[in-house]
């Protein structure tokens, strides 16, 4: 099956306008990582997929969105669907995200059915998963995040569709990181369970660290076994950080 493609994946949450689009050229400009090396991802807020993607068409860099709604279309006000997104130019779509889970409620079976969305269009699904600090600090990270995939990802993940994000909701905008033997260890948690179930083809399955990762750590955490790339909030938002986190594959 071989080994997991890496990809640094930025998400740029509720953040960014049309001027934005300066960052983006500037990240492409800098950007000397080969696609041999990393696939490079940015997830700008939905108004702005489709310019984004645009500017990106002739770069090594891909362009997804933050969310989307399980149905393919109908009467969801406010909501957006994976083929809107794909129709805008998106190759990838982040769910599941901590933020969704807790600003908007999304349960494991929420998230489960929007990966099928996903999977509908044929696009990549990251599918998030991450303890509370009250879940680590009574020692449940595992068992919270095994069952927060063998409930989120559908039996047809596989290495094309799917990445899986560990993200622990402590860690995310905080400055915080977890040791590099807790992050090992979760990681390698993760890879077990994913194949245990998919066999050999959850051996392809990359499995991202996100929470605080800046260009002075990246080449830590990435270098952790099962650590296959990082999904960036903060830091992906100016061109010469995430570069720097780019870095670690260079
Ligand atoms: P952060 O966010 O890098 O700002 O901690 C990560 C995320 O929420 O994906």
């Amino acid at each position: 099956m071989g080994s997991p493609k890496a990809l640094v994946a930025g998400n740029w949450k509720m953040n960014g306008l049309h001027a934005s689009i300066e960052e983006l050229e500037a990240l492409i400009a800098k950007i000397t990582v080969t696609p041999a090396q990393a696939d490079i991802l940015i997830c700008p807020p939905f108004t702005l997929v489709s310019a984004f993607a645009g500017s990106a068409e002739d770069s090594h860099i891909r362009i997804g969105a933050q969310d989307c709604h399980a149905e393919a279309k109908g009467a969801h006000t406010g909501d957006i669907s994976a083929e809107m997104l794909k129709d805008a130019g998106a190759s990838h779509i982040i769910i599941g995200h901590s933020e969704r889970r807790t600003d908007h409620g999304e349960s494991n079976e929420d998230v489960h059915a929007k990966a099928l969305a996903v999977y509908g269009q044929n696009l990549c699904a990251i599918i998030c998963v991450g303890e509370t600090e009250e879940e680590r600090d009574v020692g449940d990270t595992l068992p919270v995040v095994a069952s927060q995939i063998s409930g989120s990802v559908p039996d047809a993940a596989d290495r094309n569709n799917t990445v899986i994000a560990y993200e622990p909701v402590w860690a995310i905008g905080t400055g915080r990181v977890p040791s590099e033997e807790d992050v090992r260890q979760v990681h390698k948690a993760i890879r077990e369970q994913l194949v245990s179930r998919f066999g050999d083809a959850g051996e392809g399955i990359a499995i991202l660290y996100g929470g605080s990762v800046k260009p002075s750590n990246a080449k830590t955490l990435m270098s952790i076994e099962n650590v296959n790339g990082a999904l960036v909030g903060g830091a992906s938002l100016k061109a010469d950080d995430f570069d720097g986190i780019i870095d670690a594959y260079r």
